[in-house]
């Protein structure tokens, strides 16, 4: 906000007049949403571009100069292509140059990642007039990035690239969740073991906290938009390793469900639950494809009164579950919500959670009291010690029977 405050009306401006605009622009940066398709063929998997395709109508229609066309949005390999075609179609003696500059920020660190990134990735086509383009954009992050950190390439690298690096990330995340069931198993602790492996500096200790599964806007459409694309090459193989990616998630998803039934005595019928947090991560009140959506839903299958508190992922948990309404309360106080309740399932990693009064919190609950903390943020011995059963991810449960 107080960067929106410092450059409004100085050299940023907010307008609706779209035709203007574009007419006025000599570069123009495309952010249009691209959802995975709901319809169709490539439904669930591929990439919706009609909002893509739309503007780039526009801009044809519209512009009287060349202009170089930034693709901002994540999209499939390939969609500059397409975009070129269109856009050069109307042959109307107007050059349109495409270039490929994915976003790599993630929420919450938005303005430092945007300021201080550890790439910026620009691709063109290997023509004089694409690379003349690409340095003009090349030229506008050079203000702020240094020049090593700003990597050229051609446009279908570039568009890969987006994909590819968040389902490295993603894979990471099903790579250690499937290891923590494992820890489960056998005694081992999944903290321990992403240290010790992180510590190579060839693996690297980021992206390595096991949870009850990755959520956002990006992660899983994204894979699904790689398994499309492979397939649509006849790479079943490829298509089916990135997939399962995807079904470690959910089967971590369903297993922290399935650990709480068994837990309570293989029923949660009529029992109340506290959920605490859901938002899909810490520090933001995005809901998107966040694991605690699953996790509500299977639990309110099994009968369960659900109780949700997030320091501000309420209204649009609010949303995201209306039709449970009847079955599922709303409440910003985690104090409040967890009394009476039989358990206690952390679902966000919010730093608040961790400095709560958890005895004063397990004295308002029913006996035998439960916690299940799906992203290892608490002092699971200290808990323990108040009376709580403790079940983390990748870990020994501790129980008194
Ligand atoms: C992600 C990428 O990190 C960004 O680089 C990318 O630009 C962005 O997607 C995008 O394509 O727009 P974001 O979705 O904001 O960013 O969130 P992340 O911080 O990556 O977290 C994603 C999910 O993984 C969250 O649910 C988080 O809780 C979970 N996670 C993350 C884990 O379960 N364990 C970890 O070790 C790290």
């Amino acid at each position: 906000m107080d960067i929106v405050k410092k450059s409004r009306g100085r050299n940023l401006f907010f307008s609706t007049d779209i035709e203007e605009n574009i007419r006025k622009a000599d570069i123009i940066f495309v952010s249009v949403n691209t959802p995975t398709k709901t319809y169709g063929s490539g439904a669930g998997k591929t990439a919706d571009l009609q909002y893509w395709e739309k503007t780039a109508r526009n801009i044809v229609r519209i512009a009287e100069s060349d202009k170089i066309i930034v693709e901002k949005s994540t999209l499939p390999v390939r969609t500059a292509e397409a975009m070129e075609r269109i856009l050069n179609t109307m042959n109307k003696g107007i050059h349109f140059d495409v270039i490929s500059n994915p976003e790599f920020l993630a929420e919450g660190t938005a303005i430092s990642d945007l300021e201080n990134p550890d790439r910026v990735l620009i691709g063109s086509h290997e023509t004089d007039k694409g690379r003349r383009a690409r340095e003009e954009i090349v030229e506008i992050y050079a203000n702020w990035v240094p020049r090593d950190r700003i990597i050229t390439c051609d446009v279908w690298s570039a568009e890969l690239s987006k994909l590819v690096a968040n389902a490295f990330l993603a894979q990471r995340i099903s790579s250690i969740n499937s290891i923590s069931a494992l820890c489960e198993r056998t005694q081992a602790d999944v903290k321990k073991v992403a240290h010790a492996i992180g510590m190579d500096s060839r693996i690297g200790s980021k992206f390595l906290n096991a949870s009850v599964g990755f959520g956002g806007s990006c992660f899983r459409k994204d894979i699904l938009n790689l398994v499309y694309i492979c397939e649509h090459y006849g790479l079943h193989e490829v298509a089916q390793y990135w997939e399962s990616v995807v079904k470690i998630n959910e089967y971590q998803e369903g297993r922290f469900v399935k650990t709480m039934i068994h837990a309570m005595f293989n029923t949660i019928a009529h029992k109340r639950i506290a959920l605490f947090g859901f938002a899909f991560k810490a520090n933001t009140g995005d809901t998107r494809e966040s694991p605690a959506i699953y996790v509500v839903r299977k639990l309110v299958e099994e009968h369960a009164r659900v109780v949700i508190t997030d320091p501000e992922a309420l209204r649009n948990a609010e949303q995201d579950l209306k039709d449970l309404h009847e079955y599922v309360e709303f409440e910003p106080d985690p104090y409040k919500a967890a009394r009476h309740a039989h358990a206690i399932a952390v679902t966000t990693e919010w730093d608040q959670y961790k400095t709560l009064d958890y005895k004063k919190i397990f004295e308002n609950m029913e006996k035998p009291a439960f916690l299940f903390d799906g992203r290892n943020i608490l002092d699971h011995q200290k808990i323990h010690e108040i009376g709580f059963n403790v079940y983390p991810i990748g870990k020994q449960s501790l129980v008194h029977f």
